[in-house]
């Protein structure tokens, strides 16, 4: 068999892990803003209540997500990098992916333990996750501590993933931008 890699032309991931990629980057990247918006002073009521209601409830499928690129992981490995990345370049990478997972489901986590114990409903997933936690104002301080802390983080290192995404695809063109393109 011809070596893909070898022949620079590496391998791609399964088509369910690019799915599931490019589908968890259109919920994160409209749940951020949504998320930054709807804090501010002055929106009005209906803009606030819309904000949050989208926020809150495509949090946990956010996480869903997540556990199933996970399974997929487990099943469909990522194929190996092309031998032009640097070893140290490549462990930069694996860390960044474990942290983005890792911040997604603090944050989702983080969020819905704060919506809770806050007394806030959760409305799509109240019959399923509903009354797990009780009111506890403490608990939701610091649950929002949490949140907002790894959301900052999060903020940060999407930056560093896309503008390494960025570099890869527009000016190496070294193909590690393929191997998560396209998304179906
Ligand atoms: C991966 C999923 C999530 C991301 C990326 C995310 C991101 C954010 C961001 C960027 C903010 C703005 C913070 C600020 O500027 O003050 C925020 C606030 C907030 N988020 Fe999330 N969030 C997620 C999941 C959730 C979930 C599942 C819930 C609840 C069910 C939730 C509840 C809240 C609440 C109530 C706030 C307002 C700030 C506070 O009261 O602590 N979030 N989130
Ligand atoms: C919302 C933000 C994003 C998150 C949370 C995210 C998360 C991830 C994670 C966790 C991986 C590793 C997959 C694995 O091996 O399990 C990954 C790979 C990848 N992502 Fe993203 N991503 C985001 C946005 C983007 C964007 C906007 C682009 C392109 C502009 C992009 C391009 C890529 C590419 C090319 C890979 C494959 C890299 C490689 O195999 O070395 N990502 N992403």
């Amino acid at each position: 068999m011809v070596n893909p890699v070898a022949t620079g032309h590496p391998l791609r991931y399964s088509r369910s892990a690019r799915l599931l990629h490019w589908l968890t980057v259109v919920l994160v990247l409209t749940t951020i803003p949504a998320g930054l918006v709807m804090v501010q002073e002055g929106l009005s009521r209906p803009l606030q209540d819309t904000l949050f209601l989208y926020h809150k409830n495509i949090g946990p499928i956010i996480l869903i997500l997540v556990v199933l690129r996970l399974a997929v992981r487990l099943i469909t490995p990522p194929p190996p990098l092309p031998e032009s990345v640097p070893a140290p370049q490549a462990r930069i990478a694996r860390a960044v992916h474990w942290l983005l997972y890792a911040l997604l489901v603090t944050l989702a986590i983080s969020g819905t333990v704060r919506v809770q114990a806050g007394g806030f409903p959760m409305e799509l997933w109240d019959p399923l996750l509903g009354g797990m936690i009780g009111k506890d104002e403490a608990l939701a301080k610091s649950a929002s501590g949490v949140h907002d802390r790894a959301k900052t983080v999060l903020i940060l290192l999407i930056a560093v993933h896309v503008g390494a995404a960025a570099l890869h695809g527009l000016v190496k063109r070294d193909g590690v931008f393929r191997r998560m393109w396209p998304p179906v």
